[in-house]
């Protein structure tokens, strides 16, 4: 009996070492319902109060807050040319694993953080990161409170309205398909109709606020966290011709191809090439390196993940993290050592492509500023401050940086995977130039008539 109590101890001390040592000691492996939820997120920010912040960005239907924890050097505020990130989880209120890493990458961010880990104190000063564990909470707490351990395959996957989030955003995919065949804008197809969605009685409330957030802040780079499969896929999600599978592409797909292996490659489940189909009869056959088009593997729809990126700057990718939407507790830490690494190594893509400013002659930001590049028909726009950040893979590219009444300037840029290049940019107003134009030809008559003798 003694000596059992001596052992007790000493692993007591061991465990703790251990989690001084830099470990995941602090994270516990548990579902959190909505009132632990929140209390996981208030003990994260009392731990670490000077680099995160909770905030709040609307409710649910029933009236449960949609709650972010923001990981930041200086939390609350937009760095000027610090790119913007956000994890959303348990969109589907029943596909919980997602909903749990986020607290749990909270926890390790902070731990780590406060250890000195340097990779992680340089992505907390250079990134601003919004994680979001819960989008449907009325919805986890429907399928949560079934009892006993094995969950319905769809109880609580819907909002308490009965909708599906996922397939609830504006369908902006019809609208780009169009686009490209008649021309048309081929960014932020959303513009100016904000009071549009406030006014249309078909989104939910999660829907709605979603939207909103996605549209005020300029998120870079994005991530859907779900479950019932293990793949990680990216856009387009619906197909073009409505068919049911359909390879999809976007003009971007080189580098959602990139974005999606950066995932899958650290998760040794999901880049597995021998992992069985999470069931029998499911079709698999458009995973390749645990990543998926969306659209050739099935169209969806109303999707958030293109809504991103057809709505604002985001690029977002859809996460399928488990076979099991809600397994038992004791496996969570188990899909925590799987997705950790590709959690935060996914986070860390933000800082690719293309960055810098965009101002005029006198130093002044151009804010909505188009940023274009050759080949890709997809432009992205400068943040208030004229901030921009343009996601590419390894390549040349001819990059252009124009705004209305400016003259367009074209740069050449070679993009290493990363870091990202610095480009900025200087536009000459119209006006300057033809007020420089009218000098230059006083100028010249003044030549002319002292010349002439007039
Ligand atoms: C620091 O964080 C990185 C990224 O999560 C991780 O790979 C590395 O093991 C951590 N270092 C230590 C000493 O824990
Ligand atoms: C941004 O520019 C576009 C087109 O250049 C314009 O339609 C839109 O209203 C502008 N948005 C803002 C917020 O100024
Ligand atoms: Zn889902």
């Amino acid at each position: 009996m003694k000596h059992f109590l001596t052992v007790v101890i000493l692993g007591a001390a061991v465990v703790t070492l251990v989690s001084a040592a830099g470990t995941d000691g602090a994270i516990s492996f548990e579902y959190h319902r909505y009132e632990e939820l929140r209390k996981a997120l208030v003990s994260v920010w009392l731990q670490c109060p000077t680099i995160t912040r909770i905030y709040t960005i609307g409710e649910s239907f029933e009236g449960r807050e949609l709650l972010v924890l923001e990981m930041s050097d200086n939390p609350g505020t937009h760095e000027p040319g610090e790119p913007e990130f956000k994890y959303i989880a348990n969109m589907h209120g029943n596909e919980a694993v997602g909903r749990e890493l986020l607290i749990y990458l909270a926890q390790y961010l902070c731990n780590q953080y406060q250890q000195g880990n340097e990779t992680i104190i340089d992505l907390i000063h250079n990134t601003r990161i919004h994680l979001m564990p819960s989008m449907n909470p009325d919805g986890f707490e429907k399928a949560a409170s079934q009892p006993g351990e094995i969950k319905d395959w769809f109880v609580g996957r819907s909002n308490a309205q009965g909708v599906d989030l996922n397939r609830n955003f504006p369908d902006l995919d019809r609208i780009i398909y169009i686009n490209e065949r008649e021309g048309g804008a081929n960014n932020h197809l959303l513009q100016n109709m904000k009071k549009a969605v406030d006014e249309n009685t078909k989104l939910a409330p999660e829907t709605k606020a979603v939207i909103h957030w996605i549209m005020d802040i300029p998120f870079v780079l994005s991530a859907n966290l779900h479950g019932g499969d293990v793949v990680a896929n990216y856009p387009y999600d619906e197909t073009r011709t409505g068919s049911t599978h359909e390879y999809s592409a976007s003009p971007d797909d080189v580098m959602f191809k990139s974005l999606a292996r950066a995932y899958s490659m650290y998760n040794p489940v999901m880049s597995d090439p021998h992992r069985a189909p999470c069931r029998k009869n499911d079709d698999d056959s458009s995973f390749k390196d645990g990543i998926t088009n969306g659209g050739a593997w099935y169209s969806v729809p109303g999707g958030m993940q293109d809504f991103n990126y057809l709505s604002s700057n985001s690029f977002e990718i859809t996460l399928e993290l488990s076979c099991d939407k809600f397994p038992n507790e004791e496996t969570l830490k188990s899909y925590w050592e799987q997705n950790r690494n590709s959690l935060v190594n996914y986070i860390e893509q933000v800082h690719r492509g293309v960055k810098g400013f965009i101002r005029d002659l006198q130093g002044n930001p151009i804010s909505n500023a188009t940023v274009s590049v050759e080949g890709i028909d997809h432009d992205i726009t400068t943040a208030k401050d004229g901030d921009y950040w343009r996601l590419l893979a390894p390549g040349n590219y001819k990059v252009a940086a124009s705004a209305p009444g400016y003259l367009t300037v074209i740069k050449k840029v070679a993009v290493p995977y990363s870091p990202a290049t610095r480009v900025d940019f200087e536009l000459e107003s119209l006006m300057e130039r033809k007020e420089e134009e009218r000098e230059e030809l006083m100028d010249w008559w003044k030549m002319m008539s002292e010349t002439l003798n007039f």
